[in-house]
């Protein structure tokens, strides 16, 4: 059986303050949850101390943006597993198109971050997607499959999450077709060796598209960007209807 995840990507969004503001909000709406959906909040490391106090005792785990593959040393500005653990965090996102984008992250890095996750005992969730112009080209099958293959290299497929977030749809409110992001998923559970493996949709997920995305056969839950601000909308899309 598989299960199904529904997470939150903060993104560098919401102060300390803001983030209790939001889970006043938040955390009464996981009443009508159905227990077993997995929901979990990915937040700026500021964020991370004081929700692992705040959502001690509710069912909402956490999880970070980035992690370091080394557990300790002169890295500048990086955060490493062994301090994600120590405050509660047990999800970790990897690899996402904005740190390929913008930060220099490659399949190497990648591969190296989600092997530090792991060992530490977080579990990744690493992202893979295609911009608008491989899509245009007829490149996502490759595109991805290479992500997928150089990104799991001596990886264990037990403890791991896949998020499938086409670069186009991201923050765009361009969603992709439902059917169109059940095939790409397909193609990657093709790739894998454990069948089980979790594999969200990412990519202009909201209210008004959850249900539909969720109905598909082989999406396991979503990775939630801007809906996830706010309170009422992220509330919406965990708790959608089936
Ligand atoms: P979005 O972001 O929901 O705002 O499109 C998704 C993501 O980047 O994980």
């Amino acid at each position: 059986m598989r299960k199904i995840v529904i997470a939150g990507n903060w993104k560098m969004f919401k102060t300390q303050a803001e983030s209790q503001d939001f889970l006043r909000d938040f955390l009464p709406t996981l009443e009508e949850t159905p227990s077993e959906r997995e929901v979990l909040l990915c937040v700026p490391f500021t964020d991370l101390n004081i929700l692992s106090k705040s959502l001690h005792g509710s069912r909402v785990q956490l999880g970070a943006q980035n992690v370091h593959w080394e557990e300790n040393g002169a890295y500048t500005g990086e955060v490493s597993a062994p301090m994600l653990t120590e405050i509660g965090v047990r999800f970790v996102v990897i690899g996402h198109s904005e740190r390929r984008q913008y930060f220099g992250e490659t399949d190497e890095t990648v591969n190296l971050r989600i092997r530090a996750a792991q060992k530490h005992g977080l579990t990744p969730i690493l992202c893979v997607g295609e911009t608008k112009q491989q899509r245009d080209n007829g490149e996502t099958e490759i595109i991805i499959i290479n992500q997928i293959k150089r990104g799991l290299v001596d990886i264990d497929q037990s403890n791991l999450i896949i998020a499938y977030e086409p670069i186009w749809a991201i923050g765009t409110g361009d969603t992709c077709e439902t059917k169109e992001a059940n095939r790409v998923i397909g193609l990657i559970r093709n790739q894998l060796t454990n069948p089980n493996v979790p594999i969200q949709y990412g990519g202009s997920v909201k209210p008004n598209n959850i249900d539909e995305i969720m109905a598909q056969p082989e999406i396991d839950g979503a990775l939630v960007g801007g809906a996830s601000l706010e309170a009422a909308d992220f509330a919406r899309i965990i708790n959608y209807q089936n």
